[in-house]
């Protein structure tokens, strides 16, 4: 069945205590709304709609950096649920199929969790609320089930002493067929506690015109929301154990598990080994056998098969590392490949460059990218060797097999084979340092009698 996923985002999230809207705050590198949208991607979404409010124009553009075709509705005024959803209807003009409401602040809904859901649809329930007990039912909504089927939802300052007793509370997350549920909201009123138009009320509604209502449950931490700093720190700390695990079950060695940060979207291949105090910011692909040391930072970056990295080693956007090559500490790559088997082992900093395979980059090499207005490319040969201290005044090429003295500042193209030198010739004068020493010494002695 097609499905259109609605994801609410307009709350304004006001226990952040912050000028940012409260689903751009981050966890594992990626906003809370990105992480609601990858729920939902497990259902195929045909349309995705966000629904923003507060700080809607850096929403709606986060979200079409994310995926160009999500479609963002605003909420002008924060009514509630019911009427954020409403919010939706236009941009799913045409639509036929289901529709599942999704909270932008609620990251950890799990995709089979989703899956069951779609499949208690598919088994004939009209409305498929997500549920879970509750260890503090708190102010949640509460199910009221009769029987097998849910009768209706009602919220924590509505209920009575006896619903109020309930433990199966409501997660938010509800699946209708689209067009019912839009024909269901236009008979949700505002008439209760809070003066909003209530999402959960569909079920009520539904219940009196004859159609069905089910609950579908789930591990109360996936329904996990988030209001403040501190509920942020702690979903942190709940992504990054799971990829911990995720990583150990998948082959991956962890040295010292609670030291390894992972991003959202880290891929590590099996048998390769993350040394303790190693942070992977997003876009990070790390194949097999490679060895992440100690104390590396890698983000935006490839590093392949039996490649060795840090201990810190600086990976940033574009650093390209093919087989076996070698980035060694306090070493920095951006923008550049590092071809099969080429090292570049101590205290340099690459940018915008290509270093051919197996060349040899000797330590304190810099690549002078950036003239104060434009970046520019350094091209390094195939099994070249670049002297210690090198500076490479980009634009500028160094040819296959070519060599660059210690110290050269390599100012023009050195073709192939050849060894480029450039620093100020050395002298060594005989006896100067025993004539030198011996005439300081007796200046000193001089001033200390004055004194
Ligand atoms: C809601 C549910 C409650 C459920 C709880 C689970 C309603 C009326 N109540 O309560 O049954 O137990 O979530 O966490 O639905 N939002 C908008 N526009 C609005 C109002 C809210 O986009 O006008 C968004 C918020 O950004 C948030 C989500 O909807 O992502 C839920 O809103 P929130 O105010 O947290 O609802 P609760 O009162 O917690
Ligand atoms: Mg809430």
């Amino acid at each position: 069945m097609a499905t259109a996923l609605i994801v609410l985002a307009a709350g304004k999230g006001t226990r952040m205590n912050s000028d940012l809207p409260k689903v751009m705050h981050e966890i594992a590198g990626a906003p809370l709304f990105a992480h609601a949208l990858a729920s939902g991607a497990a259902l195929s979404p045909e349309r995705t709609v966000l629904v923003v409010g507060h700080g809607g124009e850096m929403v709606e553009a986060a979200a079409q950096d994310l995926d160009p075709d999500i479609a963002v509705a605003v909420q002008e005024e924060q009514l509630g649920t019911g009427h954020a959803v409403q919010q939706a209807r236009a941009a799913l003009d045409g639509f036929t199929g289901d529709a599942i409401v999704l909270y932008g602040d609620t990251p950890f809904i799990r995709p089979e969790t989703l899956d069951a859901m779609a499949a208690a649809r598919v088994q004939g329930a009209d409305v498929v609320v997500l549920g879970f007990e509750a260890a503090d039912p708190g102010r949640y909504g509460r199910l009221v089930v009769k029987g097998d089927a849910l009768d209706r939802i009602v919220e924590y300052k509505d209920a009575s002493d006896e619903e109020r007793a309930i433990t199966l509370c409501n997660s938010g997350v509800i699946a209708a067929d689209a067009t019912l549920l839009f024909d269901l909201l236009d008979a949700v009123g505002n008439d209760n506690a809070a003066g909003e138009y209530y999402l959960p009320d569909i079920v009520e509604v539904a219940r009196a015109r004859g159609l069905s209502a089910t609950v579908v449950t789930c591990d109360e931490a996936e329904t996990l929301g988030i209001n403040s700093r501190a509920e942020l720190a702690a979903a942190e700390q709940v992504f990054q154990t799971r990829a911990r695990d995720a990583a150990l079950e998948d082959g991956v060695t962890l040295i010292a598990r609670d030291t390894v940060y992972f991003a959202h979207d880290t891929v590590i291949g099996r048998d390769t080994v993350i040394e303790p105090n190693v942070v992977f910011g997003p876009g990070v692909t790390v194949e097999s056998g490679a060895r992440i040391r100690a104390f590396s930072h890698l983000e935006g970056c490839h590093v392949s098969r039996g490649c060795i990295v840090g201990p810190y080693a600086r990976l940033r956007p574009g650093a390209e590392l093919a087989n076996d090559a070698r980035v060694g500490n306090f070493v920095e790559i951006k923008n550049a490949q590092i071809e099969d088997g080429a090292k570049v082992n101590h205290l340099s900093y690459v940018g915008d460059a290509r270093v051919g395979e197996h060349a040899n980059i000797g330590a304190g090499t810099i690549t002078c990218n950036y003239d104060g207005v434009s970046k520019h490319h350094t091209d390094i040969g195939a099994r070249s060797f670049i002297g210690s201290n090198t500076c490479l005044v980009a634009p500028v090429s160094v040819g296959d097999e070519a060599m660059t003295a210690t110290g050269t500042v390599v100012t023009k193209d050195v073709p192939a084979g050849a060894m480029a030198v450039g620093r100020a010739k050395m002298e060594v004068k005989p006896g100067l340092a025993v004539k030198l020493f011996s005439k300081l010494k007796a200046a000193k002695a001089k001033r200390q009698e004055g004194s």
